[in-house]
């Protein structure tokens, strides 16, 4: 196992009515006067943009408001937002929402302490954000389990008119305190809950296909959050308000990348299937974990073809994971992929690309773009070549 140093400094207030901490606990972090931000109005819909207001009326706490941040957040947002911020003296911010709410927030608090663009803090070759060097301090509502952006310091932002997704990394981004209360999520629809399912899910299995490095606690954790994943997410599709599955998938999602936990110890930082995901939701503005659960099982089967010497630890994923009882490696890393089909599909993700509206012609383009900073992978090193068969191959 190599070195590593594992931090999250994000206080986690998780359950129902956790959200009677907020206004003491953002004046704790210095915040007399609130930046609140989210996406499209589902806060409105479901009473919680209520409930935080009246936490700030019992706390004294002044506030202004960033409303509209779409899903694959737009850097004109993450503008917009440093603008609102200045203007007004605001000495905090609050996210309310999804992975894309958090992830334009946390590209805020970094550009209220910057001085230039921020397009100057997306990672750099360093592999982190590395002129970040303050933030403002950043709190967030979770409404939505799947992206784990709400314990982790990372963050996703589409820039230009290629709808680039870049990414803001740095230790600094990771939120102060968190609220987790699994009863905001019950008004998620079906096909963004189970696309934030899918979304855990890779996040997962990214950590878990690395070369062999002795990492057994690791892995073994890996695989229990994953067994979770497969038990609890159908409870959801049967009842969208069954607390304790909601509770489960949310900590899944915010378990799934604390601290990147799972791929400590590792060599490199794979999540190749994000490198190749993010570029289907550029072309097609496509949900994101629908993304990952499109390429997965195609990425999966090139590697085992392509070096049939990462054959173990998809047997190993399939016996200790999926169930599959079968002695040959090749043969049980092939049903493992069949079984977790057949679970993409019981939570209703499209079957293939062409089923998402994907066009055939465009699979070159998303193949270059996918790699145009480097290489893809840890198991395999994917190139624009590799990066194609795998996307021939989800067609
Ligand atoms: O905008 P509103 O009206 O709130 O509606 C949202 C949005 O339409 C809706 N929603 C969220 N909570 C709801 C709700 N609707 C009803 N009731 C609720 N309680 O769900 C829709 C999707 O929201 P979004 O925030 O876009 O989803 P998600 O959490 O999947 O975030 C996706 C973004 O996160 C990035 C992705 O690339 C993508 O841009 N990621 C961020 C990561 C990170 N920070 O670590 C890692 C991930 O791999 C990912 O890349
Ligand atoms: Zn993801």
């Amino acid at each position: 196992m190599n070195n590593f140093v594992y931090s999250i400094p994000t206080t986690a207030y998780f359950g129902k009515g956790q959200i009677q901490i907020l206004g003491e606990t953002i004046k704790t972090h210095g915040g007399s006067k609130v930046l609140l931000a989210y996406g499209g109005g589902s806060i409105k819909q479901n009473g919680i943009y209520e409930m935080i207001l009246e936490q700030f009326r019992k706390a004294g706490l002044a506030h202004v408001e960033l409303s509209g941040i779409q899903p694959n957040p737009r850097i004109e947002s993450v503008e917009a937002g440093i603008r609102v911020y200045c203007d007004n003296g605001c000495d905090f911010i609050l996210a309310v929402g999804g992975g894309s709410t958090l992830d334009a927030c946390k590209a805020i608090a970094a550009g209220v302490k910057y001085h230039g663009p921020v397009t100057d803090l997306f990672v750099d070759e360093s592999g982190i954000s590395s002129k970040i060097t303050a933030v403002a301090p950043l709190a967030t509502i979770l409404t939505m389990a799947g992206t784990g952006s709400e314990l982790d310091m990372g963050g996703v932002i589409t820039v230009g008119d290629d709808h680039k997704k870049k990414v803001v990394l740095h230790p600094l981004l990771n939120p102060k305190f968190s609220i987790l209360d699994p009863e905001y999520t019950y008004t998620v629809p079906e096909y963004h809950s189970m696309a934030g399912v899918a979304d855990i899910f890779c996040h997962l299995m990214e950590q878990y296909f690395t070369p062999e490095a002795a990492t057994t606690v690791q892995d073994r954790m890996n695989e229990g959050v994953m067994k979770a994943v497969l038990e609890e997410a159908p409870k959801i599709l049967i009842d969208p308000k069954n607390y304790d599955a909601r509770a489960n998938i949310m900590w899944a999602s915010s378990m799934a990348l604390a601290g990147f936990q799972f791929v400590l110890g590792k060599p490199g930082f794979p999540f190749p299937l994000h490198g190749m995901g993010h570029e289907l939701s550029s072309r097609y503005d496509m949900t994101h974990g629908v993304t990952l659960a499109l390429l997965t099982p195609a990425w999966m089967r090139h590697t085992m073809t392509t070096a049939p010497e990462h054959l173990p630890v998809f047997a190993k994923f399939a016996r200790n994971v999926m169930d599959v009882r079968e002695a040959d490696d090749a043969k049980a890393a092939e049903e493992g992929v069949r079984k977790l089909e057949e679970f993409y599909s019981g939570i209703k993700m499209p079957a293939n690309l062409r089923e998402a509206g994907v066009k055939e012609e465009d699979l070159e383009m998303m193949a270059a773009k996918a790699v145009e900073n480097g290489k893809l992978g840890i198991l395999t090193s994917i190139g624009k070549e590799e990066a194609l068969q795998i996307l021939q191959m989800a067609l």
